[in-house]
């Protein structure tokens, strides 16, 4: 291995980490949030999700970001708002 990948590589694992002990960042965890939680209560809409041509697309990209616990379910969304970004 390279001199410089392994710089590189060392960059990268002080990154994960970093990112790591971030505290629930809202932006950068809040679609791993959604995705960890779906995988116990709703786990057949995050397999279909991941097969689906949208899987790349955060869950927080048609549902918004508002809803992020068991309690708060009543704020998720789903409207056709959302798919007319991509989908004119
Ligand atoms: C801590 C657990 C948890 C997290 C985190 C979470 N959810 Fe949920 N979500 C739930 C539960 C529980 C329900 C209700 C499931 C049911 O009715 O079977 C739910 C329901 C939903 C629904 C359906 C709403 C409805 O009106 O029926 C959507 C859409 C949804 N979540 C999207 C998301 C998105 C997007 C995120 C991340 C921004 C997220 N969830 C994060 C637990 C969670
Ligand atoms: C491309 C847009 C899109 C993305 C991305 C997306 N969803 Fe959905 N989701 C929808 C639509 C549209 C519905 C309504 C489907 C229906 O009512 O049959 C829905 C329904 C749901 C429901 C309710 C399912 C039910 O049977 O009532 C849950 C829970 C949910 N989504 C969670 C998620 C989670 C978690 C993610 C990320 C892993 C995600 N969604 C990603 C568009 C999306
Ligand atoms: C951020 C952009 C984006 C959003 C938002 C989005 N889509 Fe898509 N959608 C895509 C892309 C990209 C594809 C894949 C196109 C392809 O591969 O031909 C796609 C594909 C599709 C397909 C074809 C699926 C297939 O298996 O062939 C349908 C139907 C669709 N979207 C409906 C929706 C609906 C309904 C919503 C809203 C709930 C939505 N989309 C939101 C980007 C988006």
């Amino acid at each position: 291995m390279s001199r410089s990948s392994g710089t590189f590589l060392s960059f990268l694992l002080i990154a994960t980490l970093a990112l790591a002990q971030t505290p629930l960042s809202p932006t950068a965890n809040l679609s791993a949030q959604c995705v960890d939680c779906h995988s116990q209560t709703t786990p057949s809409v995050v397999a279909e999700w991941k097969k689906s041509k949208h899987g790349k697309l955060t869950c927080d990209t048609c549902h918004g970001a508002d809803h992020k616990t068991a309690e708060d379910v009543k704020l998720a969304k789903t409207s056709t708002a959302a798919c007319l970004q991509c989908h004119a």
